[in-house]
């Protein structure tokens, strides 16, 4: 059985190894997963309360007004499979709209995460038993074959499918399908494409909190890793790739320099960057053709009121 004191060896080792590998790149690249540590995590809930970071707040605004209808599409006595278990609030309107749900399935990698979620939903919701799974739901896992049976909803909130490029958002579409199996729905939450002030403007707030974000990751690698970035020389950039539709983070090294990270050295030229996070912003049509691929046929889509963000239930196709 693995301890609490392997668990942490076992990731600091996947850190150090995402990191020595990802500045040992070209273009210098750390997977975003790698932000949420708990200063990150604390630092993101301080993000979706900024005036400028509206997705958060469009999200809650279609789930609650919607809520109704969102119900109705995903049925009764339905188990409700929810991809990384963070999302609190959104996930409570919609259980509680929900008829007579039959399970809640949080999954996510964090095994302290999912207990805390797990238990927050059975004090509000009594009676409603929850099975966690621990899981990464970014690789290739299949559930547990001791399920109760009902129809299956699959819940992706947060625009997290954002985080990932379009092979890989087809590849965890495809999963979700397998996962609902024969006549399950899935809830899929997704950003949409918009002016580009409005975009930067949300991964780049006035008061910088965005920026303390993303140079959180570094400030990590310092703690956890034995690292030397010089955090006064590094700056917070948001930008827009068209080829991708996506914001991207990255962290600007002011000066060329090289900085020793666990005993090893990475040279930095000034003006170069360590890509840090891509964020997509989806065309509805883009969506429902990459969900079609992975075997889904976009049944609804709700908007908030200023057309910013979509919520789209998907049915599996048989
Ligand atoms: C939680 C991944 C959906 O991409 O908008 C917020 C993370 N990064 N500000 C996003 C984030 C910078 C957020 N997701």
């Amino acid at each position: 059985m693995m301890t609490d004191a392997d668990v942490r060896t076992h990731w600091d080792e996947a850190f150090h190894a995402a990191v020595v590998a990802g500045l040992s790149r070209p273009q210098k690249t750390i997977p975003c997963c790698w932000l949420y540590d708990a200063r990150g995590s604390d630092l993101f809930n301080a993000i979706t309360r900024l005036d400028e970071y509206y997705p958060t707040r469009a999200e809650t605004e279609i789930l609650a007004r919607h809520a109704g209808e969102i119900a109705q599409f995903c049925g009764e006595g339905a188990l409700l499979l929810e991809y990384g278990a963070g999302a609190g609030v959104k996930t409570e309107i919609l259980i509680a709209a929900l008829a007579a749900p039959r399970l809640y399935v949080p999954i996510d990698i964090a095994g302290d995460v999912l207990a805390r979620t797990a238990r927050r939903i059975e004090a509000r919701f009594p009676g409603l038993k929850t099975f966690p799974i621990v899981a990464d739901f970014n690789h290739d896992f299949d559930l547990p074959d001791n399920l109760p049976p009902g129809p299956r909803i699959a819940f992706f909130p947060g625009s997290t499918i954002g985080n990932l490029n379009r092979r890989e958002a087809a590849a965890f579409l495809s999963r979700l399908r397998r996962h609902v199996a024969g006549r399950g729905k899935a809830i899929v939450g997704i950003d949409l494409k918009k002016d580009l002030a409005t975009l930067l403007n949300a991964y780049d707030d006035a008061q910088g909190v965005t920026a303390a974000f993303n140079l959180n990751l570094l400030a990590r690698i310092n703690r956890e890793l034995d690292g030397a970035f010089p955090l006064d020389r590094f700056a917070h950039e948001a930008r827009w790739n068209e080829a991708e539709s996506a914001v991207e983070m990255h962290l600007v090294s002011l000066d060329s320099r090289v900085v020793p990270v666990s005993g090893q050295y990475f040279a930095f030229r000034a003006g170069e960057t360590i890509h840090t996070e891509s964020s997509r912003k989806y065309d509805p049509a883009d969506f429902a053709a990459l969900a079609t691929s992975a075997g889904w046929r976009t049944a609804r889509t709700w908007r908030d009121r200023e057309g910013r963000f979509s919520v789209i239930g998907l049915d599996a196709v048989s």
